[in-house]
């Protein structure tokens, strides 16, 4: 039997769920998408489909970049960004809200602050649920970019020779907890670079661990030396309690000029985005900064995504 799933009707919620060959076909998809893009081709492949974007958390680029896919592909989108104008106002509860959704639309794009409750409502829908993020538990779809970015901006496979180093707010940054678990699932070997406090949980770093070689490092200088890919993240600030201790821990790093000339000739400089400070704006013009391809990247893997769940490219399934 072919290790391919059906991808119709799927719900998008944690990294785990994929196989490497549901990533083969994605990216397979995702160039055909990018070829969309880069030739403004006009594309009816989602005409008569809507989608809905149930934001309880600010957005700028999951938000947009769905509704870019969206509508680069014929379909059409609704975007719900301020709960406060809905009846989540009134007391709805998010079960109630998305399973109302689910009835207007053919597809939910959600992003909550409460980890784990994307997972957790997706029963109440009967359509195709993505995760636009869940506090500071996953982002699956951005690491499934970010997996897309890596292949492109380098040029190797993903294997036991690439070293992809992530820094910054490992204990709160989901982009890094999706992406960790995606590069493991291919035995990628990672590395670690956090101010204190900030380090990852411990127990995605003992699942790291069963799975792939794990380095941390004790300054920035080091871990830029040998990474293929350099993953910056900014300190999550929405997910401190305490604001001074924000305030102990911002600026404690940052990525300059300077500091790139330890890096690596062939390496990708990454950052999900928004960036603070995380980045000196003089590093933007340097060619390994990818952060801004990784957008472009970003908008293909989620109209591939689209297509995908909604039943529009369905991989071949050997009945072997
Ligand atoms: C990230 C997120 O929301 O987790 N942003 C994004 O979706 N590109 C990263 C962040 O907010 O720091």
């Amino acid at each position: 039997m072919s290790e391919h799933k059906y991808w119709k009707g799927r719900n998008i919620l944690r990294v785990d769920q994929f196989t490497k060959a549901d990533l083969d076909w994605l990216f397979a998809v995702t160039r055909e998408m990018l070829f969309i893009v880069d030739n403004k081709l006009p594309n009816t492949l989602l005409q008569g489909y809507c989608m809905t974007t149930l934001f309880y958390e600010p957005s700028t680029r999951t938000s947009s970049s769905f509704c870019s896919a969206m509508e680069r592909l014929g379909g059409s989108h609704h975007q719900i960004n301020g709960v406060k104008y809905s009846s989540v106002a009134k007391g709805e509860s998010v079960h109630d809200t998305v399973r109302t959704l689910a009835e207007l639309f053919d597809v939910i794009v959600m992003r909550h602050p409460e980890q784990g409750i994307i997972p957790n409502v997706a029963e109440a829908s009967r359509v195709p649920l993505i995760s636009g993020g869940d506090g500071i538990g996953e982002h699956p779809t951005q690491a499934l970019l970010d997996v897309y970015t890596i292949l492109r901006e380098l040029e190797r496979p993903l294997n036991p020779d690439l070293h992809v180093v992530m820094i910054g707010d490992l204990k709160y940054g989901r982009t890094i907890h999706s992406l960790s678990r995606l590069l493991a699932m291919y035995e990628v070997p990672l590395g670690f670079y956090a101010p204190d406090s900030l380090d990852l949980p411990e127990a995605l770093s003992a699942e790291l661990a069963a799975q792939t070689k794990i380095a941390h490092y004790a300054s920035i200088e080091d871990a830029i030396k040998e990474a293929d890919v350099f993953y910056v993240t900014r300190i999550q600030r929405e997910r401190f309690v305490n604001p001074a201790d924000y305030d102990q821990l911002k600026g404690s790093y940052q990525v300059t000029s300077e500091l790139m000339k330890h890096a690596k000739p062939k390496m990708a400089l990454m950052h999900p985005l928004p960036r603070v400070d995380e980045i000196e704006r003089t590093v933007d013009t340097d060619s390994r900064a990818a952060y801004f391809r990784q957008i472009r990247y970003g908008l293909a893997v989620r109209m591939a995504l689209l297509a995908l769940v909604l039943g529009k490219r369905e991989p071949y399934v050997s009945l072997a």
